[in-house]
C-alpha cells in the first residue's frame, strides 16, 4: 500500500510546488509569491504531501487570529481522486486549531466543482459570493466557511474523512 508522507513546506520544495501550481491553476501563483509565503509571513502555514519521495500535493491557511483561511490547494492530476487533498485538509484544519481558529474559509471559483465537492464533503457551507473576482476570467467566487472547529458536528465529519484517507494509504 502506498505511504503518505505530510509534511510543512519548505523553500526546498519550491520547485516541485511549480509543477503542481502550473498544472492545476489558471492563474498559478508565482513560486516568488511561496517564497514569501514560506519566509516572510507568519499567518502562513503550508502542508505538503510525498508518495515515494515525489510532492504530489500541498495546501495551506492562513492563521489569522480565530479564523483559518484556506489559501490554497493542489494535487498533481495522476493522483487526484485518492484521497491526498482530504489528507492535507485534515492536516491543515488540525493546525487551524492548533493556531486557535474557530472556523475556516475559503474562497473557491464558481466553476471549480472538484474543489467544492472537496470542501462540502468537510462540511464548508456557501456562505458568499464575491462577483467577478477572479481577474482572469471575471469568474465570481463562492464564500465558504465551516462551523466551529470544535464542534461535534465538524469533529465528527473530519474523523470519517480520517479513517477514508487511513484506509486508503498505509500510516508513514
Ligand atoms: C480540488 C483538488 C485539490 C482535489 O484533490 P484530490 O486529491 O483529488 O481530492 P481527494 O482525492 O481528497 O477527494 C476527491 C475525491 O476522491 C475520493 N476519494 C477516493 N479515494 C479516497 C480516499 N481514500 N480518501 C478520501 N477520499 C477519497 C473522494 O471521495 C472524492 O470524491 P468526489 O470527488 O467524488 O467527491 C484537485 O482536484 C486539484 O488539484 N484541482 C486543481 C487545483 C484546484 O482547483 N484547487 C482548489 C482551489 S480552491
Amino acid at each position: 500500500m502506498r505511504a503518505l508522507v505530510l509534511a510543512p513546506l519548505t523553500v526546498a520544495d519550491l520547485g516541485e510546488v511549480a509543477v503542481i501550481e502550473n498544472v492545476s491553476f489558471t492563474a498559478p501563483w508565482p513560486t516568488s509569491a511561496y517564497t514569501t509565503e514560506l519566509t516572510t509571513n507568519r499567518l502562513a502555514r503550508y502542508v505538503g504531501a510525498r508518495i515515494n519521495g515525489t510532492l504530489v500535493g500541498f495546501g495551506g491557511i492562513w492563521l489569522m487570529v480565530d479564523e483559518a483561511h484556506v489559501t490554497t490547494m493542489a494535487v498533481l492530476p495522476a493522483n487526484r481522486r485518492t484521497g491526498v487533498a482530504t489528507a492535507l485538509l485534515l492536516e491543515l484544519l488540525q493546525e487551524a486549531r492548533r493556531g486557535g481558529a474557530r472556523v475556516a474559509t475559503l474562497d473557491v471559483r464558481v466553476s471549480n466543482s472538484d474543489a467544492q465537492r472537496l470542501y462540502r464533503a468537510f462540511g464548508f457551507a456557501e456562505v458568499g459570493r464575491r462577483i467577478r473576482y477572479y481577474d482572469d476570467n471575471g469568474e465570481d467566487a463562492l464564500v465558504m466557511t465551516t462551523a466551529e472547529l470544535e464542534s461535534p458536528t465538524q469533529l465528527a465529519i473530519e474523523a470519517a474523512l480520517r479513517t477514508r484517507v487511513e484506509e486508503g494509504f498505509a500510516r508513514a
